[in-house]
């Protein structure tokens, strides 16, 4: 799959059907993850892979999301903020959620490179999560991705914004791009 493809055809799922991933395809979207960039190189999470149909509803309970017991997997993405602390002390939080996104956009778009479908799940209670899959304390669940094949019908996604309400050049609110698209009336290809 090209990856302006990938990037573009990404959606999120919310009902699955009912054939089972293959979990190899996981440990492949998860291996992905170890790409993405990382502050001093250091990796700072870790994934729970749950098969276990009892604790996927479990999971969908403390998330409140019926829609994730459908699913055959789930993958819980959880961070050590430690880790990061000890080399940027100042910025461990920031960087480690910006580190948790970048990796989890690997995943993602690796899951849809096998054709598997996900969702971003960032609303559970974490303190019922991590005690029901025994994860210490002191961590943090970034997110859960419940994963199989999507069975919804969907169009083509669209762009969250039109570009030219979220650029600038050389200063904030330096508007030339939507001037001359004023001017112009084309799309951006011609730019
Ligand atoms: C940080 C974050 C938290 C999210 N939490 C949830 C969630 O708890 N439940 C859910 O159904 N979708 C959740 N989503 C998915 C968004 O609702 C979804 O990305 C949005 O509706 C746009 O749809 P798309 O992913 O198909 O482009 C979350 C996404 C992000 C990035």
């Amino acid at each position: 799959m090209e990856l302006k493809e990938a990037i573009e055809g990404r959606k999120s799922a919310r009902k699955f059907s009912s054939k089972k991933a293959d979990w190899r395809n996981i440990i492949e979207a998860i291996h992905s993850t170890q790409y993405a960039p990382m502050a001093g190189s250091i990796f700072p999470f870790k994934f729970v892979v749950i098969d276990n149909k009892e604790l996927i509803e479990e999971i969908a309970g403390w998330a409140e999301q019926d829609f994730i017991k459908q699913a055959k997997y789930a993958v819980v993405v959880v961070s050590d903020e430690d880790m990061v602390k000890s080399s940027f002390p100042k910025k461990s939080g920031v960087f480690t959620h910006q580190e948790a996104g970048a990796a989890m956009e690997n995943f993602i778009l690796t899951l849809g490179d096998f054709g598997l479908s996900t969702c971003w799940i960032g609303h559970f209670n974490e303190e019922k999560i991590k005690k029901a899959l025994k994860i210490p304390e002191e961590n943090c669940i970034e997110a859960i991705f419940p994963i199989g094949y999507s069975s919804e019908k969907t169009k083509k996604p669209k762009a969250k914004s039109n570009i030219y309400n979220i650029l600038y050049f050389n200063r904030w609110e330096h508007d030339r791009m939507r001037k001359v698209e004023k001017i112009e009336s084309r799309g951006p290809e011609g730019y």
